[in-house]
């Protein structure tokens, strides 16, 4: 019997966590198509470290919030083997703007990407997931914190979480689970950028674990809501931060 080659697309896995998803879910023997916007050579850089541990992964330039790029990628994504059984959306970004009037370009870039985008990669894996499949998305445990300057960024991914919860309705019948997984501060430039020491010494102790998440620590339990054993985790809101919130 010939098993068919089980597909992958992680949105944003250039660098950072959707770079650690993308080489576990390879490890767990997925072809991973590695989607990125802007940085060419960091999407390559990740499809060599899969190709060197043994596994299969092509590049795919994508802005998530463009409509024709998103449809072309999945269209490019199903056509290598013909089929598509997981999408992890870790694209995003995270400027940092209080609530005040001249923050409103900040609110439109990060609802743009981060809430449009979402919402596109989730239509899309919608209509070509397999059945059977599974569909993660990112959001963040922040929501719980509510810290000053981060209102148009957890706006984005509250967004993010409803749109989860109501996608895992509407796919009722095609046992297809969707799910939100929610890091607590990881150690990539997303979460480094504009930070002083102080701030990053002072972030890393509200776990009572002491540290930061690390990229792999995330790739872990998306690794299992992508597996066997995450077959009846559906609806959810996985929150993985070390006790931060
Ligand atoms: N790190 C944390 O502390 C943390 C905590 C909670 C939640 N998260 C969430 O986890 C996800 C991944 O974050 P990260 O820390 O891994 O960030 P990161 O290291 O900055 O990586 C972001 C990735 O997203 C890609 N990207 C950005 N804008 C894009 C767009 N419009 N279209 C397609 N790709 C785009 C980047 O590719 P290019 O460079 O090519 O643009 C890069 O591959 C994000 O959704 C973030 O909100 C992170």
């Amino acid at each position: 019997m010939i098993y068919p080659i089980k597909t992958a697309l992680v949105t944003g896995a250039s660098r950072g966590i959707g770079q650690a998803v993308a080489m576990r879910l390879a490890q767990d023997g997925f072809y991973v198509i590695v989607n990125y916007a802007h940085d060419l050579q960091a999407a390559d850089d990740t499809v060599e470290l899969i190709l060197a541990q043994g596994g299969k992964a092509t590049a795919i330039q994508a802005d998530v919030a463009n409509e024709v790029e998103v449809q072309q990628l999945f269209e490019q994504a199903k056509a290598i083997h013909g089929r598509l059984d997981l999408v992890v959306h870790s694209a995003g970004i995270m400027p940092m703007a209080k609530i005040i009037p001249s923050s409103l370009s900040a609110f439109d870039q990060v609802i743009h990407t981060n809430l449009r985008g979402a919402f596109l990669v989730l239509a899309y894996a919608a209509e070509s997931v397999e059945n059977g499949g599974r569909i993660i998305a990112l959001s963040s445990s922040v929501i719980a914190k509510s810290f000053p300057a981060y209102g148009a960024y957890i706006a984005s991914k509250a967004g993010v979480e409803g749109l989860v919860r109501v996608l895992a309705n509407e796919l009722r019948g095609r046992n297809i689970t969707v799910n939100a997984v929610a890091p607590g501060p990881t150690s990539t430039a997303l979460f480094y950028q504009g930070k002083t020491q102080a701030q990053i010494e002072s972030i890393t102790q509200l776990s009572p674990l002491e540290r930061l998440g690390q990229p792999e620590d995330i790739a872990n339990v998306i690794a299992t809501l992508a597996g066997k054993e995450g077959s009846w985790i559906n609806a959810q809101v996985v929150r993985v931060n070390g006790g931060f919130a």
